[in-house]
């Protein structure tokens, strides 16, 4: 595995060293787990080369948010993401990312920020949709993978891919969890004990939604409300967001007609959790 710190050095030795190969991108922030793995691993079997970024973008983190406290552990970064067959680990420093005086955003406006993450974290996807457009550019991939558990953010990066004409496919790949259902995330280890315990129930209670609905419950008022009952259960966190909106265009709906999107936020002391389901009328899956 090759680990590269700057832009000039990666775009190089891509020139050189694996020109008109298919490139699969994996960008994260590091503190990798299962998840991320995952997505390695699929992107091993679907190109030449794998590039995965560790890079904890400034700028997707409003006031207040954990920017200071994101977990970090470059030496185990780099140990497993060799071991799941990564061939450049691409690492640059924030002035590397964001030189001096960088003022050039990226923002995809409207319906698909207007609810979810897009409200309850003003600018986050501003952030990403920028790092995202600079790391496409850096590294000109075919394809780039990301988790379904930020379903938010796979549709933001999906529009803005195909609005931009980026010639890149955006591979979304299941959420892996923890064996008590816990979504997989670099964040769980910021929770407190008492908080790591109650986290399940956030996809417990996603999984209630989904029973009731394959009970024949439509409405999405009724759904919203088993949802927030079983979310109270959590006395350690309070609830961010809890909503059911349409999966390709993430605005809010009475009725499920077709794929929906159950998504919820959680806020601990000094974490903030995210997970969704799909519901689907024929099939059901998250
Ligand atoms: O999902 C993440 O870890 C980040 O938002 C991403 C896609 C790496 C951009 O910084």
């Amino acid at each position: 595995m090759d680990v590269i710190y700057s832009v000039t050095d990666l775009k190089q030795h891509i020139k050189e060293n694996y020109n008109n190969m298919r490139i699969g991108f994996v960008p994260t922030m590091g503190f990798l787990h299962e998840g991320h793995l995952s997505l390695i691993k699929k992107a091993i079997l679907e190109n030449d080369l794998v590039v995965t970024t560790v890079f904890v973008n400034p700028t997707q983190f409003g006031q207040g948010e954990d920017f200071e406290t994101y977990p970090r552990d470059l030496q185990s970064d780099m140990v497993l993401a060799k071991a799941a067959g990564t061939h450049i680990f691409f690492n640059p420093s924030s002035e590397e990312i964001y030189p001096l005086n960088s003022s050039t955003i990226v923002e995809t406006e409207g319906d698909i920020v207007a609810n979810l993450c897009g409200t309850a974290r003003p600018g986050h996807f501003k952030g990403v949709a920028t790092v995202i457009t600079k790391f496409f550019n850096i590294i000109r991939p075919d394809r780039a993978y990301f988790g379904e558990k930020d379903a938010q953010q796979v549709a933001v990066i999906k529009k803005m891919a195909a609005e931009l004409f980026f010639d890149v496919s955006i591979v979304e790949c299941p959420t892996v969890r923890e064996s008590d259902g816990l979504a997989k995330s670099s964040r769980n280890s910021n929770l407190l004990p008492e908080e790591r315990s109650q986290a399940p129930l956030i996809f417990k209670a996603l999984e209630e939604v989904k029973m009731e609905f394959l009970n024949g419950n439509l409405d999405t008022t009724y759904l919203l409300q088993i949802l927030r009952y079983n979310l109270f259960k959590i006395t350690h966190g309070e609830i961010d967001y809890a909503d059911i909106v349409d999966k390709k265009n993430l605005v809010k709906i009475d009725q499920v007609q077709s794929d929906a999107l159950v998504a919820v936020a959680v806020k601990f002391k000094n974490v903030r959790l995210i997970d969704n389901i799909t519901l689907k009328k024929e099939v059901t899956s998250c």
